[in-house]
C-alpha cells in the first residue's frame, strides 16, 4: 500500500490476474457497505458476458472497472471504483475516473454512466452512502438521472414451503432446483423476458423453477450478481398460484445456507409483492449519473 509522499504510479490497465487480485483487496476494503462483496464484485465484472467490451484500470490502491452497454454501443458504465481508505482524498478517484471515461471515448461511447450494465453488474447505480461518490460523480459534472433501490429481506423469518409445495402439488405444480438443465429454464426466461434475464439465469449460484404437465411456469435465481437475490419472473399464465412466493423462499433459504444472515432483492420491483411475500424493506437507493462526453 502506499503512503503519504510516495510518487503514484500513473492509471494503467491492469495486466493478468496478480494485479486484479490486488484491485480485489482494494475493492474488499473501500466498498464498506457491500459486506466484503469487493473481491466478488471485481471477479463478477471480469466474467461478463462474451463479446462485452471491458477494462479494469489500476492505480496504486485504487481501480476502476469500466464496459460498454450492450444496449447501445454508444453508452458507456463505470461498473466499479474504490480507492483503498488508506489513500483517499488525494485525488486518485478523479483521476480513475477521467482515464475510464478516455477509455470509453476510445472505443466510441458518446455517454458514461454511473449505472449498473445489465445483466453483469456491481450496483444499480451509487449506492447513496457511498456520499464521497456521489460528490466525486458531481464535480465532474455527472448529472443524476434516475434512482433505483434494492429490498433488504432479513433471513431469520420463516422461509419454509412444504404446505405451500403440496397445495401446489394438488394443482398440478411441482417445484425444482436447477441443478441440471438450466439452459432450458434460461429459455423460458428468454421467451417472456429478454437475454439479460437469461443470461442471469445461467449464471446465478442458485436457480429454482416451477412446472406444470412439462411447462415451466416461473423461475428465480440468486447470486448473478453475488449474494443478492435475482431476478425472478413467473409466465402470466401461472400467476396469483403462489409459485412466486414459493420461489423466492427457496432461493432465499439457500442464501441462508450459504451463511447470509439478510438478502439484498436487486433493482427492484414490485414493492408490494416482496413486502408481503418475505417482509421485504425497501434500503439501498441508488442514484444513476450521466454525462455526455465530449
Ligand atoms: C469514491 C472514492 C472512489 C473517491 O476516491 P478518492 O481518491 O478518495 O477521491 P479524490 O481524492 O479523487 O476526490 C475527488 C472528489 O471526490 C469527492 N470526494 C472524495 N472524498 C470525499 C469525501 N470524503 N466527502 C465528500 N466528497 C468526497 C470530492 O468531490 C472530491 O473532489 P473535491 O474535493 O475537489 O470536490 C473513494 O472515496 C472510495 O473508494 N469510496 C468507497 C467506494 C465507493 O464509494 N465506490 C463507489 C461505489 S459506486
Amino acid at each position: 500500500m502506499p503512503h503519504a509522499g510516495d510518487a503514484v504510479t500513473p492509471v494503467r490497465e491492469a495486466s493478468g490476474s496478480a494485479e486484479l487480485r490486488q484491485a480485489a483487496e482494494v475493492a474488499r476494503a473501500a466498498l464498506t457497505l457491500d459486506s466484503g462483496e469487493g473481491p466478488a464484485l471485481v471477479d463478477r465484472l471480469a466474467n461478463s458476458p462474451a463479446g462485452r467490451r471491458w477494462t479494469a484500470l489500476v492505480i496504486d490502491g485504487g481501480v476502476v472497472m469500466a464496459s460498454v452497454s450492450g444496449k447501445d454501443p454508444a453508452v458507456g458504465h463505470i461498473d466499479l471504483l474504490a480507492v483503498h481508505p488508506e489513500v483517499q482524498g488525494r485525488g486518485h478517484g478523479r483521476e480513475l475516473v477521467r482515464a475510464a471515461e478516455e477509455w470509453l471515448r476510445s472505443v466510441g461511447v458518446r455517454q458514461a454512466r454511473f449505472a449498473g450494465n445489465p445483466p453483469c453488474y456491481a450496483w444499480p447505480g451509487i449506492d447513496v452512502r457511498y456520499t464521497a461518490a456521489a460528490c466525486l460523480a458531481e464535480s465532474l459534472g455527472y448529472e443524476r438521472y434516475h434512482m433505483a433501490w434494492n429490498m433488504t429481506a432479513d433471513l431469520g423469518t420463516d422461509l419454509s414451503v412444504d404446505d405451500d409445495l403440496a397445495r401446489l402439488a394438488q394443482r398440478g405444480v411441482h417445484v425444482h432446483t436447477a441443478e441440471q438443465g438450466r439452459k432450458r429454464v434460461a429459455g423460458f426466461v428468454r421467451e417472456h423476458w429478454n437475454e439479460n434475464w437469461a443470461w442471469e439465469a445461467i449464471n446465478a449460484a442458485g436457480l429454482h423453477y416451477a412446472e406444470r404437465d412439462g411447462r415451466i411456469l416461473g423461475f428465480a435465481a440468486w447470486g448473478a450478481r453475488p449474494a443478492w437475490f435475482g431476478p425472478m419472473g413467473t409466465a402470466p399464465e401461472a400467476r396469483e398460484l403462489g409459485v412466486g412466493g414459493v420461489l423466492l423462499r427457496r432461493c432465499l433459504a439457500d442464501m441462508r445456507a450459504a451463511g447470509q444472515t439478510s438478502a439484498q432483492i436487486s433493482w427492484v420491483g414490485p414493492l408490494r409483492f416482496y413486502s408481503r411475500a418475505v417482509g421485504a424493506r425497501a434500503e439501498r437507493v441508488f442514484w444513476l449519473y450521466r454525462r455526455d462526453l465530449a
